[in-house]
């Protein structure tokens, strides 16, 4: 028995870091999956490696930026597997590096597209679909940076915590209809989007003495808690916030 037996997943952002492992295990665990991303290549190539172990997934390009290729996915989705149950708003970039009275105008409009707009627009298309399918699950990737501050970047922490209070709004909006929206907020993980600062000795060992659990973590530390959210075994939890930062927030 797999723990999504008999569901539909899609997750964006899915051909890279955390959603890739989170593609993997919710597969594993007998989803049916939705890939989407706009790295089609490496997106295809992660899907392939899925459906070579015998499980069922499917890579679909999708910008989460954009409304009408949300559309285009969503109906895609739902006329392949014939339903959406979870879905993980997990696509997100950062900006640059700086203080914000340097901080790129362009940038913010960037990074505010694709971290709040594009859950907004998720959000917005899968619960028509949930509501059909008479209930959800939508996790919502934030950040520790949707929770406090960051001492570099604009955008990236602004975008963050939309997320956060977004997913709130939406939980209670839809609770008598047993869709359930949760965020979670990673620590420091080693992927692409974290590799100029994990990669580097000097911030490596930086992120390491302000982790109380001492190391950075892998996607596969993380891709648990979004089962876990995606999986009726978390049906009494909606409009919360899952901080898997090993304890950087509790100091
Ligand atoms: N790595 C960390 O330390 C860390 C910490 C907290 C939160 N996060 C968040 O976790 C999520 C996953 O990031 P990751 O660390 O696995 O990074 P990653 O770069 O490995 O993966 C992000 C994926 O999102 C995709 N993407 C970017 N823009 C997109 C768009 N417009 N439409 C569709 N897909 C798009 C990328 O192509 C990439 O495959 C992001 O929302 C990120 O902000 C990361």
């Amino acid at each position: 028995m797999g723990r999504l037996d008999g569901k539909v997943a899609l997750i964006t952002g899915a051909a890279s870091g955390m959603g890739a492992a989170e593609a993997r295990l919710f597969a594993n665990e007998g989803a049916k999956v939705v890939l989407a991303d706009i790295q089609d290549e490496l997106g295809r190539k992660v899907t392939r490696v899925i459906e070579d172990t015998g499980r069922t997934a499917t890579y679909m390009h999708l910008n989460v930026a954009s409304e009408d290729e949300w559309r285009k996915v969503i109906a895609a989705t739902v006329k392949l597997y014939g339903k959406l149950n979870v879905l993980v708003n997990n696509a997100g970039i950062g900006g640059a590096l700086v203080r914000l009275h340097e901080y790129p105008t362009q940038d913010w409009d960037r990074v505010m597209a694709v971290n709040a707009t594009g859950t907004f627009l998720g959000t917005k298309h899968a619960i028509p679909e949930m509501r059909k399918a008479g209930g959800g699950s939508i996790i919502n990737v934030s950040s520790i940076y949707g929770l406090v501050g960051s001492a570099m970047e604009a955008a990236y922490p602004a975008s963050k915590g939309a997320v956060r209070i977004f997913t709130k709004a939406a939980a209670i909006q839809y609770a008598k209809e047993n869709i359930r929206v949760n965020s979670l907020h990673p620590g420091f993980i080693d992927t692409p989007q974290a590799a100029v600062l994990v990669h580097d000795p000097v911030e490596r060992k930086k992120l390491i003495e302000r982790t109380p659990l001492g190391r950075i973590a892998m996607p596969e530390d993380i891709a648990p808690g979004a089962l876990f959210l995606a999986s009726d075994e978390s049906s009494y939890i909606t409009g919360a916030e899952l901080v898997m930062d090993g304890g950087i927030t509790a100091q």
